[in-house]
């Protein structure tokens, strides 16, 4: 076997955007609600949700490994993956699962933050809308959550820090340059002008979405 190693585009420029600014926006929000700075933390909030949108629906118009159909995978395929079957660039099998709890935890974190209430002096902006009953177990669950997410987070960080330590294998690296180094010529995801406009848009639309929504 030859070492040659190929470089392949796994993700584009919208992705890995999207991961950087997602990690720093939930780690804001975390600081700003223990440090008691209830303004900021709603404002980090509602960015973090016109981010999930945003993955959401980059998960269907976006390209090549960024695409839920890329690797959003069945058990069957979890467990060949675990019993040690190669997959191909992108989130493996189970990595993708993990994907989809944080996007899933942290779009619950973030929708049910609207509706909370701290008793003192700040509520999320659709309380009101609903009964006092309602945003009240909301704010419950959205506290409780803090747990699920925690655990999330940090199994997410050990596990890219297995991977480089016990599978020598990098991957923040192709998280930061967009590029990985591939024993075969994989073909890359689109990272064009075309496709980066596209998510432009797609981002603006949902921020403005987000910002209609903390209107009503
Ligand atoms: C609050 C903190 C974080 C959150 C919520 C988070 C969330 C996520 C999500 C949702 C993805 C999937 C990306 C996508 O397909 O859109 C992802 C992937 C990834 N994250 Fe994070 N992340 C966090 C912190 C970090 C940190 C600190 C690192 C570096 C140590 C990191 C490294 C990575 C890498 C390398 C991937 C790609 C994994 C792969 O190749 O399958 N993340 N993260
Ligand atoms: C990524 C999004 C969010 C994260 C990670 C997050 C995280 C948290 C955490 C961990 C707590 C518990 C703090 C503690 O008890 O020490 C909390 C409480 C709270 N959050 Fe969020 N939050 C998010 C979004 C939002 C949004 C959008 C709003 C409203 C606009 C909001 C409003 C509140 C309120 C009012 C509390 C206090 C509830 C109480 O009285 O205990 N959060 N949040």
């Amino acid at each position: 076997m030859s070492d040659t190693a190929f470089k392949v585009r796994v993700w584009d420029l919208p992705t890995r955007l999207f991961h950087w600014t997602l990690a720093a926006l939930v780690t804001g929000s975390f600081v700003s609600v223990k440090l008691g700075n209830m303004v900021w933390h709603g404002r980090l909030g509602y960015a973090v949700l016109a981010l999930l949108l945003f993955r959401l629906v980059w998960g269907f118009a976006g390209g090549g490994y960024s695409r839920f159909s890329a690797f959003v995978r069945g058990p069957g395929s979890v467990m060949a993956y675990l019993r040690g079957a190669s997959h191909g660039p992108g989130h493996n099998p189970l990595g993708a699962l993990s994907v989809l709890a944080m996007l899933a935890a942290l779009l619950f974190q973030a929708s049910s933050g609207l509706f909370t209430n701290d008793d003192i002096a700040f509520e999320g902006p659709l309380s009101h809308r609903v009964s006092g009953a309602l945003a009240s177990l909301l704010t419950t669950w959205h506290r409780l959550n803090e747990n699920i997410l925690i655990a999330l987070v940090v199994v997410h960080v050990a596990a890219i820090v297995y991977y480089r330590l016990r599978l020598k294998q990098d991957l923040i690296g192709p998280m930061l340059t967009g590029d990985a180094l591939l024993s075969r010529p994989y073909p890359g995801s689109p990272d064009n002008l075309a496709m980066r406009l596209r998510a432009l848009a797609i981002a603006t639309v949902c921020a403005a979405l987000v910002a209609w929504i903390i209107a009503l």
